[in-house]
């Protein structure tokens, strides 16, 4: 009898410290994930700090990108497709810290080659950067941050940029100087502007541009020839297109003017 109830006190003690270790584990566990979240949320703050400085001219202010500076990063597409696209074994979270790390050296689409130059510049101290590993975990955070709004799962209130008006004597007087920047005159002529010879003649670009390709108009396809010069062939220049792109690293806004520029070409 005496056994019994020594037995039956023995168990009791036991899963009452069970029990204890349990709550104490839950109590601990609950701790941590709010330690994280507090530590990620603290990330995303410093995270947004460093994007403005480093990352904003060539992925946007709200990561929509920057015409052929950047890809946006705040796409649907790209937290749910984008890993599986480019072959990353890994999550995306890690494509992301190694893409910042490393930088890139090839664009892996058309829109964003560099005619030879480093596309994305590295950020890592480790191979040359500026940015210790925490401020590189810090901006992975704040792109992942992006999920909910990428997902349509939370809308932002939209800015209103001003769009850039074609017509407008300024802008084009603008787009005329980007075209000289941008030594689109070393291969194409405009009388009173430039000689180049290696690709056509753009004096009366916006005329032809109208009718160069079946459902397209003249400003879709003359954006679509700065960005993408495979896109299209001119007539003639089939070969030397192979190897004298028109492309060029322009910003959205610049691409804007210089579209206005060259549909003053009539
Ligand atoms: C000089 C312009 C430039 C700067 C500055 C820059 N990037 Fe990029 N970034 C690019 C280009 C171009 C790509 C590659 C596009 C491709 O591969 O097609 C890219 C790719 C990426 C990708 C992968 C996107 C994808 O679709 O695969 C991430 C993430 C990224 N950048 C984050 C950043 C962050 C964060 C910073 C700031 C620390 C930064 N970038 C600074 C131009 C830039
Ligand atoms: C290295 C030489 C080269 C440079 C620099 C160059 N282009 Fe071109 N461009 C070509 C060639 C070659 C073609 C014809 C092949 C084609 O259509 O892709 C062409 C075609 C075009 C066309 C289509 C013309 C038509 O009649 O349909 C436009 C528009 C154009 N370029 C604009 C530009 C602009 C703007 C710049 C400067 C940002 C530029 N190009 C820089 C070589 C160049």
């Amino acid at each position: 009898m005496r056994r019994t109830v020594e037995l039956g006190l023995g168990l009791a003690a036991v899963f009452a410290t069970l029990g204890l270790l349990f709550y104490a584990a839950w109590v601990e566990e609950e701790r941590m994930a709010r330690t994280a979240a507090a530590q990620w949320a603290r990330a995303v703050e410093v995270g947004a700090g460093l994007y403005d400085q480093h990352c904003r001219t060539c992925h946007g202010a709200d990561g929509q990108g920057a015409g052929q500076l950047g890809p946006g990063l705040n796409e649907r597409q790209f937290f749910t497709q984008r890993v599986q696209e480019v072959g990353w074994p890994g999550t995306l979270e890690e494509y992301v810290r190694a893409t910042i790390a490393l930088g890139r050296v090839v664009a892996t689409r058309p829109l964003y080659a560099g005619d030879g130059v480093v596309v994305m510049p590295a950020w890592s101290q480790e191979v040359g950067g500026a940015l210790r590993p925490d401020e590189i975990q810090a901006l992975t955070a704040f792109v992942l941050n992006w999920r909910a709004t990428a997902l349509g799962e939370v809308t932002l209130p939209t800015l209103e940029i001003p769009k850039v008006q074609l017509d407008d004597p300024e802008v084009i007087a603008r787009g005329r100087e980007v075209f000289v920047a941008a030594a689109c005159g070393r291969c194409h002529t405009v009388t009173g502007l430039s000689e180049g010879t290696i690709g056509p003649v753009l004096d009366h670009v916006a005329t032809s541009a109208a009718t160069r390709k079946e459902e397209t108009d003249a400003e879709t396809y003359l954006r679509e020839s700065v960005l993408i010069p495979n896109a299209y062939f001119v007539e003639g220049f089939e070969e030397v297109a192979r190897e004298n792109m028109c492309g060029g690293v322009l910003s959205e806004e610049q691409l804007d003017m210089l579209v206005a520029f060259l549909l003053s070409l009539r």
